[in-house]
C-alpha cells in the first residue's frame, strides 16, 4: 500500500475528495463505494465545495454495510446516515445510492442482491475504507473468510461499544449487520483506508505491516494491487 501521513484529517479529505472528482469528471457513471462513521466525513465535507460545474447526476454508489432490523427511517440507519451526509448535501440522485437491505424480510436475499448490483453496476471505481479498531473493514469482524461476500454478521462487543456513541445507550445498538465481504471489498479497482487518531494505531500497523491474517480483516488490503492508505500522525504510530 501507498502510506500518505497527512497532518490532520481535513488534508486527508481534500486529498481523497480531489481524487473522486478525477474519477468522476473522467466518468461521469462512476461507482464509488460509500463508507459510514465519523473517519469518511471530512472527504464528504471536502467533495461539497469541490462539485462546482462537475456533473454528479449518474454518479453511483454502494454503502459498506448496513445494520440488520434497524428500520431505514431510524436516524442511526446507514441509509438515513448516508442520505443526510452523502446524497442530500452533494446533490447525488438517491436511486443511484444503494445500502444492503437490513430488513428481516429482505434479509434470505439481501446479500446476494447487493453482490448482483454491484457486478451489474461494473464494481465499484473507488472504495472509501475506515478501520475499526478491532480491525475491521466494512463491518467484517475477525475471524471473516478473505473470500466473503456480502452477508450478515454479528457485531463483536467492541464494535457496539465504539459505536455506542450513535445511539443512546449500548443496547440499543444492533447486534447484527450485513456487510460487503472482504472478497467484496478486494475487487474495488482502489482501496482508500483513511484512519485517523490514536485509538487505531494498533490496526493500522496490522492491516499495513502485520501479517496478512483473518484475525485481522483490514490486513486483507496487502493483497490488492492498489491500495492508498491516509492517516494522521497519531494513527501512524505504530507503523515502523
Ligand atoms: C462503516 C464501516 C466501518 C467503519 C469503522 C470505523 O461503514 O464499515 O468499518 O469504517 O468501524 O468507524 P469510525 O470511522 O466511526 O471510527
Amino acid at each position: 500500500a501507498e502510506v500518505v501521513i497527512v497532518s490532520d484529517a481535513s488534508v486527508a479529505g481534500g486529498v481523497v475528495a480531489d481524487e473522486i472528482v478525477r474519477v468522476v469528471r473522467s466518468r461521469p457513471d462512476a461507482v464509488l463505494g460509500l463508507a459510514t462513521g465519523s473517519t469518511p466525513l471530512p472527504v464528504y465535507e471536502a467533495l461539497r465545495p469541490r462539485l462546482g460545474g462537475v456533473d454528479v447526476s449518474r454518479m453511483r454508489g454502494f454503502a459498506l454495510d448496513e445494520y440488520v432490523g434497524l428500520d431505514p427511517s431510524h436516524p442511526q440507519s446507514y441509509r438515513s446516515v448516508i442520505a443526510r451526509e452523502v446524497v442530500e448535501p452533494l446533490g447525488l440522485d438517491p436511486a443511484r445510492i444503494r445500502t444492503p437491505d437490513g430488513s428481516l424480510e429482505g434479509i434470505a436475499h439481501a446479500g446476494e442482491d447487493y453482490e448482483a448490483a454491484i457486478e451489474a453496476a461494473g464494481g465499484v471505481d473507488l472504495q472509501i475504507l475506515g478501520i475499526g479498531t478491532d480491525g475491521h473493514i466494512g463491518f467484517n469482524e475477525p475471524g471473516s473468510s478473505f473470500a466473503s461476500l456480502t452477508r450478515v454478521k454479528t457485531l463483536t462487543r467492541q464494535t457496539r461499544e465504539d459505536n455506542a456513541r450513535f445511539f443512546d445507550r449500548i443496547d440499543d445498538v444492533p447486534m447484527h449487520c450485513i456487510t460487503q465481504g472482504l472478497g467484496t471489498i478486494l475487487r474495488a479497482r482502489h482501496l482508500v483506508l483513511l484512519a485517523f487518531g490514536a485509538g487505531k494505531a494498533e490496526a493500522v500497523a496490522g492491516a499495513v505491516e502485520g501479517p496478512v491474517t483473518a484475525s485481522l480483516p483490514g490486513s486483507a488490503i496487502q493483497l490488492h494491487p492498489h491500495v492508498t492508505v491516509l492517516v494522521d500522525e497519531d494513527a501512524a504510530s505504530g507503523l515502523r
